[in-house]
């Protein structure tokens, strides 16, 4: 699949200073787009800028917690003012313990934090984002979920949680925004390897690996490019949609043998 041409549209990136948010940004540069790297790490997220207009892209950094509702605020004014429109947002910020358990061993606040970035976070992101597509004339919004979205994974009910409501947030804001022109879709990756996947080490990954139909783990461009499909041209009729990313996990369970 060749990348869409996106010269003079503008993309913003929540969750952008590593892994398939940063990646995503890095495609849409690399499309021609403008883009705008948010997350909280300034630090990360100017790395990802440096390195995308070292290859001759346009990139913003505005530091945000996405679950602070005036820090999402002055990202979108800050975008408006920067680049005067938005047509693409990339949805990528989630939050997790990082340390599985049964529900009733996690505590009230990792859930709440999960919550408050993955489903507040979200809905705040899709809030300002839409107006400001309101205002540029319609766009196309991908939010990032996980097979954890359609599927539970046991010892992970606030993740689990987080990214099922992401999914009844994705279709009613399609089905509210469809006859204005922005189209609101998620993805849902499998295992891809990022940082959390890369330091569990080798063995780790194999056994990952093994539980996936095509016997691998996935790419963050490989999430990057479909979500780009999804902000393009070619996938305009797709709106409210979950499009899986998983190398067949999802699709059935393997024939007892
Ligand atoms: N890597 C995988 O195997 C995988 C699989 C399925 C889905 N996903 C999803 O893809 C997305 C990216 O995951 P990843 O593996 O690249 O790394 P990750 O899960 O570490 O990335 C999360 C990103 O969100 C940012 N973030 C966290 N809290 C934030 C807050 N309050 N405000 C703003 N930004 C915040 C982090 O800085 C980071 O950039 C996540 O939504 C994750 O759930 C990942």
């Amino acid at each position: 699949m060749s990348a869409p041409e996106l010269a003079g549209r503008v993309a913003l990136v929540t969750g952008a200073s590593k892994g398939i948010g940063a990646e995503t940004a890095r495609a849409f540069a690399a499309a021609g787009a403008g883009v705008v790297l948010a997350a909280r790490d300034v630090h990360a997220l100017e790395g990802v800028r440096d390195e995308i207009e070292g290859r001759g892209g346009k990139a913003l950094v505005v530091p945000t917690d996405v679950a602070a509702d005036d820090a999402v605020a002055q990202l979108l004014d800050t975008t408006m003012r920067t680049y005067g429109r938005l047509d693409f947002a990339a949805n990528a910020a989630a939050a997790h313990t990082g340390r599985p358990r049964p529900l009733a061993e996690l505590t009230t606040e990792e859930f709440d934090t999960a919550l408050a970035v993955g489903v507040r976070g979200l809905f705040l992101s899709l809030t300002y984002e839409i107006r400001a597509m309101l205002d540029s004339g319609g766009g196309s919004i991908v939010n990032i979920a996980s097979t954890a979205c359609l599927q539970a994974v046991s010892g992970l009910a606030d993740y689990v949680t987080a990214k099922h409501a992401m999914i009844g947030m994705t279709k009613t804001a399609a089905l509210d925004y469809a006859a204005e022109g922005i189209r609101v879709n998620a993805l849902a990756p499998g295992p891809i390897l990022t940082e959390q996947l890369e330091r569990a080490g080798a063995d780790a990954q194999a056994g990952v690996a093994a539980a996936v139909p095509v016997g691998r783990i996935g790419r963050p461009d490989e999430v990057a490019a479909a979500t780009l499909w999804l902000c393009g041209d070619d996938s305009e009729f797709v709106t409210g949609s979950v499009l899986t990313i998983d190398g067949g996990r999802l699709a059935g369970t393997p024939r007892f043998r």
